[in-house]
């Protein structure tokens, strides 16, 4: 068995499996499932400042779904903002949790004073937090950090945090920023321990027959398994260039996502929508992944492979362009021409009672063989095809 433990933020973790902040992660009892499956640190769900969103509207929750046929994809949408708590009702549960359980408890606190913002981290740093994180991002209607000087407003929040408390702090961020390498740059001079990179975004879904915004007619927040290669891209930028731990966060579904959160740098992988939509017992499978992984690659410890990937990515300069491939139609072909209806390069003709790739039009693109209902065509060599 490798060995999963990692430090985050200064915290000595168990392995890098974090439950993010989300209803499912309000009670001592929702957090102990995630201690009973093997996580290592759980996210509260966010205290906030604004009363009016600890009342959370019903429904909360909608899966849309878009596309067709093979082409599907969906998105988790909805709307539940904050803890029903108040802060001393809130901070009673980090005691609990503290007292209940063995894993790490990071409550997640939202505010909209400054007052605020100190009051709630002062109160949590007492009640045995292990950590905070500043949630800096929530998708929801009130939309506390948005505008043009958003970044600043964020950097300027945090800091007074910073300095009023002495446990481990992680900035959680949003998708939805002009630069986020700069701002975890200037994160990282307030005395950040760690970030979140990301939470959710804003979306608005549209109900047609109604002509209205659907569920609650207000903005909500959106994500899904899709939404991983944004965070991926970021974490793999910023990595080399910050001193700052990073917490992976955005459309993990499966074990082989959190694989590739690490090897993109991510010190620990934050994992919400996927165990809302597939239970708890997904955290030991996720683990269980992870393990095998390492396991089959020879991995004794996770930074081994941490951050393996980025010294791989290239620039555009760097990239390969050279026409090196061409498509080849195999006898698995059942002749549905969706190839030859779909090519750009009108390059896939029929010949009898077969599709036949016309040479000097492929580019090699590919194309044709992610769409081939019947996995029929694959690229070849172009030399090895003349
Ligand atoms: C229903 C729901 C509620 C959420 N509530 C919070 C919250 O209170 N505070 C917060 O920082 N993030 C919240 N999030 C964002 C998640 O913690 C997580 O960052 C985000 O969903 C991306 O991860 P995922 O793709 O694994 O869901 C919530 C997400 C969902 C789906």
């Amino acid at each position: 068995m490798p060995n999963l433990r990692v430090n985050f933020a200064g915290l000595e973790l168990r392995n890098p499996l974090v439950v993010a902040s989300a209803g499912i992660t309000e009670t001592v009892e929702r957090m102990k499932r995630y201690e009973e499956e093997g996580a290592a640190a759980v996210v509260m769900k966010s205290y906030f400042e604004e009363k009016i969103c600890r009342k959370a509207p019903t429904p909360r929750f909608k899966i849309i779904r878009h596309g067709s046929g093979r082409f599907q994809t969906f998105a988790f949408y909805s709307y539940e903002q904050a803890s029903e708590w108040d802060l001393k009702r809130y901070a009673r549960e980090v005691e609990k949790a503290k007292a209940k359980l063995n894993i790490k408890i990071i409550p997640s606190i939202n505010c909209v004073s400054k007052k605020g913002w100190l009051t709630a981290a002062k109160t949590l740093e007492k009640a045995g937090a292990d950590a905070i994180e500043l949630n800096t991002s929530c998708p929801h209607g009130s939309i506390t950090f948005s505008g043009g000087a958003v970044e600043q407003n964020i950097v300027d929040t945090v800091r007074p945090v910073r300095d009023a408390v002495s446990l481990p702090l992680i900035a959680k961020i949003s998708p939805m920023l002009t630069d986020p390498f700069a701002l975890v740059k200037a994160l990282e001079e307030t005395g950040m321990d760690g970030v979140t990179i990301f939470n959710r975004q804003t979306g608005l879904d549209i109900d047609v027959e109604e002509e209205a915004p659907v569920m609650h007619r207000a903005y909500a927040g959106f994500g899904g398994p899709w939404a991983i290669h944004y965070p991926l891209r970021w974490i793999s930028q910023i990595r080399p260039q910050t001193s700052l731990d990073i917490a992976g966060s955005g459309g993990v579904w499966n074990a082989e996502d959190v694989v590739k959160y690490l090897l993109a740098g991510a010190d620990v992988v934050q994992v919400c929508t996927a165990i809302y939509l597939r239970g708890y017992g997904l955290i030991r499978k996720l683990l269980d992944g992870l393990a095998k992984f390492m396991t089959e690659k020879g991995y004794g410890s996770v930074d081994d492979f941490k951050g393996n990937a980025v010294p791989k990515i290239l620039t555009t300069e760097q990239v390969d362009r050279r026409k090196r491939f061409a498509a080849e139609i195999t006898p698995a072909c059942n002749a549905c021409g969706l190839c030859a209806r779909l090519c750009t390069y009108d390059a896939i003709k029929r010949a009898g009672k077969r599709y036949t790739v016309v040479a000097t039009r492929c580019v090699g693109c590919g194309f044709c063989v992610e769409i081939c209902p019947n996995s029929a065509i694959t690229l070849v060599s172009r030399r090895r095809r003349k």
